[in-house]
């Protein structure tokens, strides 16, 4: 039997993928407050909401009209009781920092109305871990949704012991209703199906790079060479995500799970990025410059010209 849609979103955390989750949302009908702690975060998602308003008449068929009715169905605020106030679910993008997103479940659970459901975005953190802060583990779960979500249009539900099924009921009916493909995770798995596989994968990169083993472009063409007609590779993927958000999974999990080639990785992206004020796509240049990466030129991957040799022979001489 279907669940009542929840037509009232409030996306927490307005970064790289809260924003997305927003301005989606708001898209495919939903009445959208965007909330974050900070107005200068609020001011940098206005302008990626410009940016998505011109990408979603590119590639999702938006018009003028559609694109003028997903505008006023956003609105955004940094206070979390006025955020909430309406809400039929929320959803949590807060940093991928237990202590943050704690802190931060405490807090919304003084204002939170009684009715209202709360998924988590995290990229590899349990729900499991912070049921209880919400003070309604019942109707908490997570609905994980991959970075440029209007085309890895993919939301994952996962439980943890005592969600209710009225609750995963009405998010994947939510998840559908905003032209998500949802995937059902069996048990609780940190990272899901989708970041079980490419956390490995953009670790394994980032491994090559950190010991310099190889440089991004050479890794992405490899990648890109042995799943030809893939559009990217890791290290391209690594700006996708966004440096803050890969510094904090390499520092949780390489603590974790003592890794110290993880926690290496980490202190990298610190280094070369955050230190340098290079946060990735959304900021303009990562591992590759944007608006025109070098991955995405037509003969990325094509035989090159015969004198690439010379540099060839210089990257793989002894160190
Ligand atoms: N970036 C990705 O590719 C991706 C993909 C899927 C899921 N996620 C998950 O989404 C969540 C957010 O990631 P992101 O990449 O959007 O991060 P981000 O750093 O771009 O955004 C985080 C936002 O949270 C705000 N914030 C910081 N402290 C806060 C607090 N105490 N209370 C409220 N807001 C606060 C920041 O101002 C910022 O706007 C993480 O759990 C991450 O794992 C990220």
């Amino acid at each position: 039997m279907a669940a009542q849609s929840l037509n009232n979103l409030t996306s927490l955390g307005a970064g790289v993928l809260g924003g997305q989750i927003a301005w989606h949302s708001a898209f495919y009908g939903k009445n959208v407050v965007v909330y974050d702690l900070y107005n200068d975060s609020i001011d940098a998602c206005k302008i990626a909401h410009q940016t998505y308003a011109d990408i979603y008449k590119k590639e999702m068929g938006g018009t003028d009209e559609s694109i003028a009715q997903t505008h006023a169905r956003l609105s955004y605020t940094t206070d979390l009781a006025a955020a909430v106030a309406d809400a039929d679910i929320v959803i949590e993008s807060v940093p991928e920092v237990p202590e943050i997103k704690s802190d931060f479940y405490k807090r919304l659970a003084k204002v939170l109305p009684e009715h209202t459901i709360i998924a988590t975005n995290s990229s590899t953190l349990l729900p499991s871990q912070f049921a209880q802060d919400t003070g309604r583990p019942e109707k908490y779960c997570a609905l994980h949704f991959a970075n440029l979500i209007w085309k890895m249009n993919l939301a994952e539900t996962m439980s943890h012991p005592t969600t209710s099924y009225e609750t995963l009921l009405a998010t994947a009916q939510f998840a559908v209703e905003i032209g998500m493909i949802p995937i059902p995770i069996q048990k609780e798995q940190n990272g899901y199906v989708c970041n079980t596989m490419t956390v490995t994968l953009l670790n394994a990169a980032q491994t090559l790079v950190t010991n310099g083993i190889s440089t991004p472009e050479y890794i992405d063409r490899v990648h890109m060479i042995i799943h030809r007609g893939c559009a990217a590779g890791p290290c391209a993927l690594i700006d996708v995500v966004g440096m803050a958000t890969w510094h904090n999974v390499l520092t949780h999990w390489g603590k974790e799970l003592k890794d110290d080639q993880m926690t290496a990785n980490a202190a990298y992206i610190k280094e070369h990025f955050l230190d340098k004020g290079l946060q990735g796509l959304q900021g303009g240049e990562g591992y590759y410059k944007y608006p025109n990466p070098s991955f995405a030129a037509p003969d990325f991957i094509d035989v090159p010209d015969v004198s690439i040799a010379e540099e060839i022979a210089r990257l793989s001489m002894p160190s």
